[in-house]
């Protein structure tokens, strides 16, 4: 798809059909992930593919009960790993580049996934011990985002936006 019609089309999705996605798909979305930029190139994150349905419910008490999480057939987990950066950028890493990483990442990700007529939404609400919990992530790791990724059953519309002259200033402040 055109990259453009890309971020056009993009929404967050929260209703998903049964249908379970493709092997092949979230191998490809992992490899989008994979791609995206990262602090001194350290990946400093970890990333947890969920099919299970009983860990997926976990995710979705933790997202303060956002159902959709457990209805989607994948959510993927995205986590920080601090520790990766901080060995070599010291606190900037530990408490800014992992977590950059780590969205940057999940961003790539999305955009992959609409990319291949998938849906998904990202889900920041949550309880972060009950997601690492959920998943069994070793200490130190922190939770950044949960992306639900299914085929999608609804069709929202565009939502609204700053507009890119709102978001921008000239030359500073
Ligand atoms: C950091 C972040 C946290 C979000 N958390 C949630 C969430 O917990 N639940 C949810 O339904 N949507 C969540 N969203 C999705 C936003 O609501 C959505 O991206 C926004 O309304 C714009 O709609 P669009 O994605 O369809 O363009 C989150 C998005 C971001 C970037």
């Amino acid at each position: 798809m055109e990259f453009s019609t890309l971020l056009d089309r993009r929404r967050s999705i929260r209703a998903f059909g049964k249908a379970p996605v493709d092997d092949g798909e979230i191998q490809a979305v992992l490899e989008a992930a994979d791609s995206a930029p990262s602090a001194g190139d350290l990946q400093a994150y970890e990333v947890v593919c969920v099919k299970r349905a009983d860990t997926r419910a976990l995710l979705a008490t933790a997202a303060l009960g956002q159902e959709f999480v457990a209805e989607a057939p994948i959510v993927l987990v995205f986590f920080a790993d601090p520790a990766r950066s901080s060995g070599r950028y010291g606190r900037r890493g530990a408490e800014l580049y992992g977590l950059q990483d780590a969205t940057i990442a999940c961003a790539y990700a999305q955009l992959r996934a609409a990319d291949l007529g998938l849906g998904s939404v990202w889900v920041g609400a949550f309880d972060e011990a009950e997601v690492a919990r959920a998943v069994r992530a070793p200490a130190g790791l922190r939770p950044v985002a949960l992306l639900p990724i299914g085929h999608p059953a609804e069709s929202p519309e565009p939502t609204p936006r700053r507009g890119a002259a709102n978001i921008v200033r000239k030359e500073g402040f």
